[in-house]
């Protein structure tokens, strides 16, 4: 029997497959970055056949790497940056327009359009997100408006909309599977999310035809298999969810209380409220943690749009450091007495602001500082916008308990800002023996499902802590440092 499972993990800058072995093992890795297209402030689009080329590409390569063919997976888990929006057409499987990704800001307007006119009480009741342009729902309006002909061939149901999990099983199964999951489905601002359907009265609000949509399944659930021309076997495509789910199941946050926080190009916590769907009184979204066998759990969501990618503009933009390795330690060097705070409100500002108008701002400059305060400065900012998070989400949930943190992606490799990150929330941060949690997450949905691994139990069993970060930093020092924090990012809001 075949035990080898693949994970695709189609992220905000790169495209990465991950075969793991039936003892849970990465074999092989296949990753390529892709283009980031900025066509004016606040505007981001990726060219779709640059994903799909990097997904097929990093597929070949992660089977090559493991040494396996095609026909030694037994399934398929896909997880995908959440939101970024496609429309393609069902005869020719080609985009009408680039995507236009989650951070994407151009609906801005109209967002407060709609929430002047009093929508979003109901919005939020169905689906607990907001009126922000982050979610899907005002972005498929903008490309049915500005894309020549394209209302009136959605109408005809010739086209097809999906995020990008959805699209990539479209290409996949060779155009003959429009499906997507339910976590995906939850981030659209068209689904309820308490009666798991497509909502008449949003797609009515947001002007979205309904043979647009895709069919909404579970995270492990039969989403087609693979076309056989593609890798030379029919692989079964059995996982998919969101990434910050697929992090939250490849943490193990099973149980109600759980909390993890993922590290990418931005930042996402995540908190399980089981069965629950707590509603934030503090500007936290409500959202689907993952439905298996058609059960729903729900989670709190703080999302924070730039986390890695400022490391990334460091990195890139600045030309600080060569790589973004060197931030940590660039940052230990900064002079102590400083006061630098960084606002990285480079696409507006996420939870709890939601501020799209926002942009980014250095403050308490001095002839002294330099590349090294500023480094330090945007390691520390992350760490205080997941203060934020959690301070916000401390007060929403009443289900008690400790919280110990679970963190993941590219930035928690660095202890130096593990070690703040504990000392600002004033709470331990877990960082796990396994930090590919996001393809883990998917892999797993897509391994049990085809029985090839364990179940849930077992699988959470299996989680391993590498390190345990205390928080260590004084309490008045906290509240100094905390009260600048505040103070920085007052001054950045746009009203
Ligand atoms: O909601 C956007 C999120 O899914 C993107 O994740 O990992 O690309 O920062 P990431």
């Amino acid at each position: 029997m075949t035990k080898y499972i693949l994970a695709i993990d189609q992220g905000t800058t790169s495209s990465r497959a991950i075969v793991f072995g039936g003892d849970r093992t990465i074999a092989g890795v296949g990753q390529k970055e892709f283009a980031q297209i900025f066509p004016q402030d606040g505007w981001v689009e990726h060219d779709p056949e640059e994903i799909w080329d990097s997904v097929v590409w990093s597929i070949k390569t992660a089977l090559k790497q493991a040494g396996i063919g095609a026909g030694d997976v037994a399934a398929i888990g896909i997880t995908n940056q959440r939101e970024t929006t496609l429309i393609w057409d069902r005869a020719t499987g080609k985009a009408i327009h680039n995507a236009i990704v989650w951070q994407d800001r151009r609906t801005a307007a109209y967002c407060a359009k709609l929430k002047k006119a009093g929508h979003e009480k109901t919005v939020t009741k169905k689906t607990g997100l907001l009126l922000d342009p982050y979610f899907s729902g005002t972005k498929v309006k903008w490309l049915l408006d500005n894309v020549k002909g394209a209302r009136k061939q959605a109408e005809k149901g010739e086209l097809a909309f999906g995020t990008v999990d959805a699209f990539l099983i479209w290409r996949l199964t060779g155009g003959k599977v429009h499906a997507t999951d339910a976590t995906n489905a939850g981030r659209t601002l068209l689904f309820d999310i308490g009666r798991n359907q497509w909502d008449k009265g949003l797609l009515e609000l947001f002007d979205v035809p309904a043979a647009l949509l895709p069919e909404v399944k579970d995270c492990a659930d039969d989403f087609g298999v693979t076309d056989e021309k593609l890798f030379g076997a029919a692989i079964p495509i059995l996982g998919v969810a969101g990434d910050q789910h697929a992090a939250t199941i490849g943490q193990a946050c099973f149980q109600p209380g759980m909390l993890k926080s993922t590290y990418g190009t931005g930042c996402f916590a995540l908190l399980n409220t089981g069965t629950d769907m707590v509603r934030s009184k503090n500007r936290l979204l409500t959202t689907i943690a993952y439905r298996l066998d058609g059960e729903t759990s729900y989670a709190l969501e703080g999302s924070i749009f730039i986390a890695g990618a400022a490391v990334q503009w460091i990195r890139d933009g600045l030309k600080l450091v060569k790589q973004a390795s060197e931030t940590g330690p660039l940052a230990r060097t900064a002079d102590p007495s400083q006061n630098v705070y960084m606002v990285p409100a480079f696409v507006g500002l996420g939870a709890p602001w939601w501020d799209a108008e926002a942009r980014g701002a250095i403050y308490g400059l001095t002839r002294n500082s330099g590349p090294a305060e500023i480094a330090k400065a945007a390691l520390e900012a992350v760490c205080y916008q997941t203060r934020d998070l959690l301070e916000a989400m401390r007060k929403d949930w009443k289900g008690g308990g400790d919280t110990v943190l679970r963190v993941d992606g590219g930035m928690v490799a660095s202890d130096w800002t593990m070690q703040f990150l504990a000392d600002v929330l004033d709470a331990p941060v877990d960082r796990p023996v396994i930090l590919e949690t996001t393809a883990l997450g998917a892999a797993w949905l897509a391994g049990s499902k085809a029985g090839v691994w364990p179940g849930m139990k077992e699988f959470a069993a299996s989680w391993a802590r590498d390190k345990r970060f205390e928080p260590e930093m004084d309490a008045a020092e906290r509240r100094r440092k905390v009260k600048g924090w505040d103070a920085a990012v007052r001054r950045t809001l746009s009203v």
